[in-house]
């Protein structure tokens, strides 16, 4: 094993990281790499927040917990052990993590078997099957939250239609807010601004079809615009939902819930599952606070996934690492 790392395998492991979601493709993240202690700094970007759908900044650590994951699953795969600090320097409040490279790998084997679902996983904004998701699945699934310190609860049937009216309601929220169209036109890339290459947002050719028939909680990124030779298509009318939460809702739990999600994701995919995220009802904290079942001992709820059987779903763009990605010299954290 080398002492350090070259700058091409800095590199693969930082694609390996942004191919993580975020919310609306913004990408909100940057990285630092010091040769010298092998060690990744990530910090957010704040110019890629959204202050209207995400003032607290909770969506942009979400998206940032699941790139700092994947760089974990991507540091065992290349036969180093990461040694993760969350928010190692309270002067510093966009620095979001340092993850420390020590070789040779002795544990957490269990996240190289993640890795080739990378950059396998999309969101599928696709209908799904009703064919029913195993309960072995599930229950693995949980499993993968609880390791990452978080909780996955798949809601009970009258608790998901009560979810479906909850996104409803931010649907309705939205179309009665122009910031909220501004928001999306500055996310979305239709027609030829899809074709120029763009390097982040959603391209038409991910919003998939427009939904005519069943209750699938999929948000429709064109709004009231036309995308040419977009089809219509029914969903499914029982769609399962699965809802990811934490104790907490401090920073640290956000990036750990993030993690969390992104395991419970690269897991789903290896299992053959397509998945979606839904944040739509979250963005409004009266509607979020609703979400959460009271029953459960979930205390605060950062993200509804959608899971299912369907086809596999097209890739987005992530910015060239060049642009993300910082080499010092030095030594830090
Ligand atoms: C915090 C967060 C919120 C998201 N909210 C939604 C949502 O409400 N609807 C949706 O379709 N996708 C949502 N997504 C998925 C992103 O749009 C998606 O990750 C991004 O476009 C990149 O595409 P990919 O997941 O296929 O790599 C969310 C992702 C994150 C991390």
């Amino acid at each position: 094993m080398p002492e350090t790392l070259d700058a091409d395998t800095v590199t693969a492991l930082v694609v390996d990281a942004t191919a993580a979601p975020s919310m609306h493709n913004a990408q909100p993240w940057r990285f630092r790499f010091f040769r010298d202690s092998r060690v990744f700094h990530m910090r957010s970007d704040l110019e890629r927040s959204m202050p209207r759908a995400d003032p607290t900044t909770r969506a942009l650590h979400l998206g940032c917990g699941a790139a700092l994951f994947n760089l974990r699953v991507a540091a065992v795969h290349a036969g180093w052990e990461p040694a993760t600090r969350l928010l190692p320097d309270p002067q510093d409040p966009q620095l979001l993590a340092a993850v420390r490279l020590d070789a040779p790998v002795t544990a957490d084997g269990d996240l190289a078997a993640l890795y080739p679902a990378i950059h396998r996983r999309h969101t599928s904004r696709e209908p799904f099957t009703e064919e029913e998701i195993p309960a072995g699945i599930r229950d693995e699934l949980c499993g993968c939250a609880i390791l990452e310190g978080a909780r996955l609860v798949f809601p009970s049937a009258w608790h998901v239609a009560r979810l479906l009216d909850l996104v409803h309601d931010a649907e309705g929220r939205d179309a009665l807010d122009p910031a909220a169209t501004e928001d999306m036109e500055r996310w979305t890339r239709i027609g030829p601004d899809a074709r120029d290459a763009p390097t982040d947002g959603i391209p038409d050719h991910a919003f998939g079809p427009r939904q005519y028939d069943g209750k699938a909680p999929v948000r429709d990124f064109a709004g009231r615009r036309p995308v040419a030779g977009r089809q219509a298509a029914t969903f499914e009318s029982t769609p399962q939902l699965a809802l990811l939460g934490t104790v907490n809702d401090r920073r640290a739990d956000w990036l750990q819930a993030g993690q969390a999600m992104e395991r419970v994701l690269l897991q789903a995919t290896l299992d053959g599952l397509a998945t979606s995220l839904t944040s739509h009802a979250l963005e409004y904290p009266e509607l979020r606070w609703a979400v959460r079942d009271p029953q459960s001992t979930m205390g605060f709820v950062h993200m509804v996934l959608r899971l299912g059987y369907g086809p596999p779903a097209p890739g987005t763009p992530r910015r060239p690492v060049d642009e993300v990605l910082e080499l010092a010299t030095g030594l830090s954290g």
